[in-house]
């Protein structure tokens, strides 16, 4: 298991799904976690349970897709947390319609929450991470964490809007890799695949049957297969990873 101990994460859409088992599965490794989400009170929940195994987490409430909010967010886990060592861009959403009956909202909403939010969250934290340093001046830089999807590499019917977004932050993930690795941050994908969570629980039994036919595993995957390879992204052990896009999909594409 990763050491984080000492170390300071932030989990945006952690309120539930995936993105509470990446801030838990953190918090089992000993980091503090701040945790934002839509509303604050949504966070409540996480983070009781976060403190209750030793570590201090705080909810925030933030929109992901708005400049000034995001950068609020920062400033205030700065204020409570005094440093954010890892990041994890996992707030999303899904739109879904066929390309040529999209409506331009719902195009505009899934670019702005999954890849703008990406985007935001990345430039406000730079620059803190950036001063991260040990007592002997040692950068200590920071781990960014995106959550993308296996749709973003294959792309996928109905998704148009969803899948430019995570194909997006794909691109993003590489760029931010090679911008920043100069000062010890590093800048790694997450692509998952087929999870069960309330995004696709609400898919029809024939879709389900379709994508487990896929899966050489013949399992769906679950939100804790996704946080377990967060956490090894964050920590030391993954210290000379970056830049990549790991597929976390039971071996649905290669
Ligand atoms: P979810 O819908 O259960 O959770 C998403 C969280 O993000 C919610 O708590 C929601 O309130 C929050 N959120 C939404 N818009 C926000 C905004 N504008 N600002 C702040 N927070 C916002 O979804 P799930 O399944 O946990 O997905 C998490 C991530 O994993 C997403 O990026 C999703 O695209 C990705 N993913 C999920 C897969 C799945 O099979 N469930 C597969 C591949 C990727």
């Amino acid at each position: 298991m990763a050491d984080l101990k000492g170390k300071v994460a932030l989990v945006t859409g952690a309120a539930r799904g995936i993105g509470a088992a990446i801030a838990t599965k953190l918090a089992e490794c000993g980091a503090n976690v701040a945790i934002c989400d839509l509303k604050a009170e949504w966070c409540d929940e996480t983070v009781a349970a976060l403190k209750a195994r030793g570590v201090e987490a705080k909810g925030y409430g933030v929109n992901v897709a708005v400049s000034a909010e995001v950068d609020a967010c920062v400033k205030a886990v700065l204020a409570d947390f005094g440093r954010v060592d890892i990041m994890v861009n996992n707030a999303g959403i899904t739109k879904d319609g066929l390309l040529m009956r999209m409506s331009d909202d719902d195009w505009d909403a899934v670019l702005n929450v999954n890849l703008k939010g990406t985007f935001l969250f990345t430039r406000a934290v730079a620059r803190p991470m950036m001063k991260n340093k040990a007592p002997d001046g040692t950068p200590l830089g920071g781990s960014i964490i995106n959550i993308a999807s296996v749709v973003g590499i294959m792309g996928n019917a109905g998704q148009a809007n969803y899948t430019a977004s995570k194909g997006g932050v794909i691109a993003l993930t590489k760029t931010t890799a090679k911008e920043l690795g100069s000062r010890n941050i590093r800048c790694n994908a997450v692509a998952p695949g087929f999870i069960q969570s309330k995004m696709t629980d609400v898919l029809p039994e024939n879709v389900r049957k379709a994508y487990m036919d896929t899966i050489p595993l013949r399992r769906f995957g679950t939100a804790l297969d996704i946080a377990k390879a967060v956490a090894w992204l964050a920590g030391d052990d993954a210290s000379y990873v970056t830049g990549q896009i790991i597929s976390v999909n039971g071996g649905m594409i290669g």
